[in-house]
């Protein structure tokens, strides 16, 4: 329980259904997880173009965004990760009330983390996106850096170094993004929707 006391939900006057048939297409939450480096936001961005290209409405939340803002306040301990990821969680969760479609690319390394946002959302609509790619092209890759600092001991707690990242067990969808071009992935990704009957293509 929080800490809000004397506060009482009321529905919203709009339901969502309502605004999915005002945007025509449903709404769902793509969460994207893996190493840093492992390419989620890059795909979360190439799939919510093609998304944008066949008329649907969304958003994607990314990691080094949402840090700078809502999450500044959090580091990268386990309870701050937890923390972070909640959050998202229930940002995700509006945007999928308000018809969105809601997509987020979060390292999210613990699975009881993204276990507990699976179970916040709808049944159906927590869409598991394991971006698999080996640790050590994501070191090869270090677009930022930050895993030579890691092995340098300048940064604790780094992901895939001092801190794990704990693989799904049963993702909805897997892309190896060291593997594929980020066009097949992003098309695995639309395939899933569409067969799912949640895009029309
Ligand atoms: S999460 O673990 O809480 O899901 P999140 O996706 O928000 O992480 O942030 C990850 C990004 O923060 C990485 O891509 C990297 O740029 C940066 N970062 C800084 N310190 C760390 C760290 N100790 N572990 C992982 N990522 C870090």
């Amino acid at each position: 329980m929080g800490k809000s006391e004397n506060v009482v939900w009321h529905d919203h006057a709009i339901p969502r259904e309502k605004r999915e048939a005002l945007h025509g297409h449903k709404s769902f939450l793509l969460w994207f997880t893996g190493l840093s480096g492992a390419g989620k936001s890059t795909l979360a961005n190439a799939v919510e173009h093609k998304l944008y290209d066949l008329g649907c409405h969304s958003f994607v939340l990314d990691g080094d965004n949402v840090r700078h803002g809502l999450c500044s306040d959090l580091g990268f301990s386990g309870d701050d990760r937890t923390e972070n990821i909640r959050r998202i969680a229930e940002i995700a969760k509006l945007f999928v009330e308000a018809g969105t479609i809601s997509l987020t690319a979060f390292i999210s390394p613990f699975r009881e983390d993204r276990h507990r946002v699976r179970e916040l959302m709808p049944e159906g609509d927590f869409i598991e996106v394991f971006c698999k790619c080996s640790l050590e092209v994501c070191e090869q890759r270090d677009v930022k850096g930050l895993y030579a600092k890691a092995r340098a001991g300048l940064i604790k707690n780094y992901t895939g170094i001092s801190s794990p990242y704990e693989e799904p067990e049963h993702p909805e969808i897997v892309v190896e993004t060291d593997h594929e071009t980020l066009e097949e992935s992003a098309e695995t990704v639309l395939n899933y929707l569409t067969q799912r009957g949640l895009i029309t293509r």
